[in-house]
């Protein structure tokens, strides 16, 4: 079996992936490969940032790897928070006051169309791919639910009148952003595995 580095931390997202693509591969966290620092991201875009992880992970564990970056992108904000979503009101990633920021700035704008966009960078046998998972919607005016994570209560997803926060997870993975980006990474792998 082959094993690839997933960069994070975080064992729901490693059991997630497991379940998803477990049969040809095992995914090792950053803990596992012995890698506590903080990975580089330094770049102005998702994609940047998702192949600078990776590419860090790579020149220093010398593993198979993947690493994912995340950004909330609101058209009348010209897709700000973008990058900087986790600490879009600062330094401590504080998701209340994210969310309070957010509603703050679009509060005079009429349009509140918003995406979640996901990059997913693999480095495989030399090679670097790129998987991209986007979830439209809108955010809603004042925070509904009390599930999930991040801007979850103020995130609705296209075609759906309730946020993020008031689905089951697997109502959520079954449409969002980071879930469509990873079923294109399992589609590629097992296309791998069956070529292998
Ligand atoms: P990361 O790249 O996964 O760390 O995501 C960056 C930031 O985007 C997180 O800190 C969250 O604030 C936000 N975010 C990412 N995914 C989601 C989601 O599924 N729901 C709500 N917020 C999210």
């Amino acid at each position: 079996m082959e094993t690839i580095v997933f960069a994070t931390n975080n064992p729901n997202k490693i059991r997630e992936v497991q379940q998803l693509l477990g049969s040809n591969y095992q995914f090792l966290s950053l803990e596992e490969v012995g890698c506590q620092e903080e990975l580089p991201e330094t770049s102005p875009t998702l994609e940047g940032n998702a192949l600078e992880k990776a590419r860090y992970l790579l020149q220093n564990y010398h593993q198979d790897c993947f690493s994912e970056d995340t950004g909330l992108e609101v058209e009348a904000l010209d897709g700000a928070p973008g990058v900087i979503t986790a600490r879009y009101a600062g330094a401590e990633r504080d998701p209340d006051l994210n969310m309070q920021k957010l509603l703050r700035e679009l509060a005079p704008f009429p349009n509140r169309k918003a995406r979640f966009r996901t990059v997913i960078a693999l480095l495989l046998k030399g090679e670097e791919y790129l998987f991209e998972g986007i979830v439209e919607g809108e955010i809603s005016t004042e925070l509904q639910g009390e599930d999930g994570f991040g801007y979850d209560p103020v995130f609705m997803p296209e075609g759906q009148s309730r946020t993020f926060a008031q689905m089951s997870k697997a109502e959520k993975n079954a449409i969002s952003h980071r879930g469509r980006a990873i079923a294109k990474l399992q589609a590629f792998l097992e296309k791998q595995a069956d070529h292998g």
